[in-house]
């Protein structure tokens, strides 16, 4: 069996495309360019990348697109200065600080400095818990791509296994909360997992969110599983040269799942594109008009 590749380019694009007309309805209407504000602190190479599809996306798709670099030695206290003045400015509805930080800054008071209703990517406490208590909310973009990017094969994913291996709060632990609001039966993996690669066969659906390159084998796949892969990791070739690999062995993988994502590709760009769709909507809620209209 060869499994059918989940294009996420291409359901980003329509994402996109969608958020991209209810920008326009909300300004047409009301008057209210919706404005995303993006931090970088320092010179990480893959943070440059990122921030930038980010900043070049945000203008894509009709909407105000901020960029404020610091430099790598920037104090906590400047950084924390600058989210507050994006806090109090009601021309910005969504403010993200590109991770990592260095080591100078703690992460936690950064996005604890994000007010809530501004935290287009879901980080801060409050937004978490009013995900885990199903009250309405910004959801994470990285899980809410997921969940979108499954839907698109499954329909309804209730009633079925998923496993999500990683129990991070950026994804593996709000994507366990999504699942269970769509009423699949979840398992969380991590490191401390005994037999990961048998409690990964029992998923009809496999989310990889480990940060290890290539981790989940073709043996760990049930057939016809669907798998998700949420890795981005940098490896060498030996030819001096390097590439990009999902926590999927994609090769193997791809012989057994009945559908898989692949990296890249597959859910970084529709990462990007929820962060547009969480921008646009916290837009509306700061401004008190009704959650936009926008299909995948
Ligand atoms: N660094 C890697 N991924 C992310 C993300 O989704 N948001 C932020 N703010 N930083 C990141």
């Amino acid at each position: 069996m060869t499994a059918h590749i989940i294009d996420g380019k291409e359901i980003a694009a329509g994402l996109s495309q969608s958020v991209a007309a209810a920008v326009k309805r909300v300004t047409m209407a009301h008057g209210i360019e919706p404005g995303l504000a993006v931090v970088l602190v320092g010179d990480n190479p893959a943070s440059e990348i990122y921030v930038r599809s980010k900043t070049a996306k945000t203008a894509a798709v009709n909407m105000r697109s901020l960029f404020y670099k610091l430099p790598a030695t920037a104090s906590e206290a400047e950084l924390l200065d600058l989210i507050e003045r994006l806090n109090q400015d009601p021309s910005v509805h969504g403010i993200l600080v590109q991770l990592p930080l260095p080591p100078q800054i703690d992460q936690r008071k950064v996005i604890e400095a994000i007010a809530p209703l501004k935290d287009v990517d879901g980080f801060h406490p409050l937004t978490a818990g009013l995900l885990s208590t199903g009250l309405p909310g910004i959801v994470p973009c990285t899980p809410l791509a997921c969940i979108m990017l499954a839907k698109k094969v499954h329909g309804s994913l209730a009633g079925l296994e998923a496993v999500v291996i990683g129990r991070s709060n950026i994804v593996g632990k709000p994507l366990a909360q999504l699942l269970l609001m769509e009423n699949a039966t979840v398992t969380i993996a991590h490191s401390k997992t005994q037999d990961l690669p048998d409690v990964s066969r029992r998923g009809d659906i496999v989310f990889a969110a480990v940060g290890q390159p290539e981790m989940v084998r073709g043996d760990w796949v049930k057939q016809g599983a669907t798998v998700i892969d949420v890795g981005i990791n940098r490896v060498q070739t030996g030819d001096g040269k390097s590439r990009i690999v999902g926590d999927v062995a994609y090769d193997e993988v791809a012989e057994v799942a009945g559908a898989i994502t692949p990296v890249p590709g597959g859910v970084g760009p529709m990462t990007i594109a929820c962060l547009m769709l969480n921008t646009l909507k916290a837009a509306c809620a700061q401004n008190e008009l009704p959650a936009p209209e926008v299909t995948a």
